[in-house]
């Protein structure tokens, strides 16, 4: 996946002031403070030169995820056309950015973030594209309230991670209380990440919450520890990134775990969702599903299954059958 052209020219025209050498010695730092999962509080990034290089090497992902988990919601519910958004720990505005190029009716975006620099990154980002209406707001969400308007669409990205545990309860209930129909809370695509998401998706559905993506059913996750849910996103590398990391393959895979959760029921409750990369071979395909009866495990499809392995054969990680 690659960010939308705007997006792209926006974040070139940001980096183009900083050299090489600045910028490798900022991700260098940034990837080493992301790889220590589980420690808390939001001076992840702290200066401009964390900010240039979460442009250059997250930004990318973490719209690629959040892209992804827009298309499941789009996907299992059509009819979504949200007119506002309200984003809670938006960084540069990435789910600002994804919603837009998923939801053309989007017209009011509010985005809640305690970095001033990010912030300030973001606006500039933002500057002269043609986007819905936006409002910041500088806040702590773990002290603060979340806005009173409930929005359409809210979003949680790579934030929880961020959050000190005891508060996160309270956060996602704020969260849910502010979300008018579709709550998406999205955590890098690690065992820890995912434990994050399983005490949300208990959390949401005990507050009335209809699980729309990926989970097909609102029973018990059925993995079980080494096992984990998650997703994968191709993500072009830019050459900036490439040579910021030392890296020469153009591309990475972001894997991400998510839950989005709705205030209607889906529509389509029969889907099962794909789980894992599908393994091919000539004439068949193993899939690893979970399924709407809350069970999950491997199937076989073959040309024997006729349209139904035309389906299979052609579905990919994440999307449902
Ligand atoms: C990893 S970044 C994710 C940014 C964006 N959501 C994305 O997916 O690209 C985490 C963001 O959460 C913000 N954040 C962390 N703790 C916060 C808090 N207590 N209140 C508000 N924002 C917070 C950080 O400043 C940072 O911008």
């Amino acid at each position: 996946m690659e960010l939308p052209p705007y997006l792209r020219q926006a974040v070139d025209r940001a980096l183009s002031g900083v050299t090489l050498n600045e910028l490798a010695a900022a991700v260098a730092g940034l990837s080493q403070r992301y790889r220590e999962e589980g420690r808390e509080g939001p001076a992840f990034v702290a200066s401009d030169r964390d900010v240039l290089a979460y442009l250059a090497t997250r930004l990318p992902a973490t719209f690629a995820a959040i892209r992804a988990s827009f298309a499941a919601i789009a996907s299992a519910h059509p009819d979504f056309a949200p007119r506002t958004l309200l984003d809670i720990g938006a960084g540069p505005g990435t789910a600002l950015w994804a919603a837009t190029d998923c939801w053309p009716s989007l017209a009011e975006v509010a985005l809640v973030e305690a970095s001033p620099i990010f912030r300030a990154c973001g606006e500039r980002l933002a500057a002269e594209a043609a986007l819905p209406k936006i409002t910041w707001r500088t806040a702590d969400v773990a002290r603060d309230s979340t806005e009173s308007t409930p929005r359409d669409l809210v979003t949680i990205a790579y934030v929880l991670n961020e959050l000190p545990p005891e508060v996160r309860q309270a956060v996602l209930a704020r969260a849910w209380r502010a979300t008018a129909d579709t709550l998406v809370v999205i955590e890098p695509g690690t065992p820890a990440g995912w434990q994050r998401i399983l005490a949300a998706r208990r959390q949401l559905i005990e507050a009335g919450g209809h699980m729309i993506a990926p989970c097909p059913h609102a029973q018990a996750c059925p993995l079980a520890p080494p096992d984990w849910c998650h997703f994968a996103e191709r993500v072009a590398r830019s050459r900036l990134h490439r040579q910021a990391k030392g890296a020469e393959i153009p591309w990475e895979d972001e894997k991400f775990s998510y839950i989005a959760v709705s205030r209607q029921p889906t529509p389509d409750p029969t889907a099962a969702r794909i789980i894992a990369r599908p393994r091919k071979a000539s004439g068949r395909v193993t899939l690893k599903l979970c399924r709407p009866d809350g069970s999950a495990g491997e199937q076989l499809f073959s040309r024997r299954n006729g349209k139904l392995y035309k389906r299979a054969s052609r579905s990919d990680w994440g999307s449902s059958l």
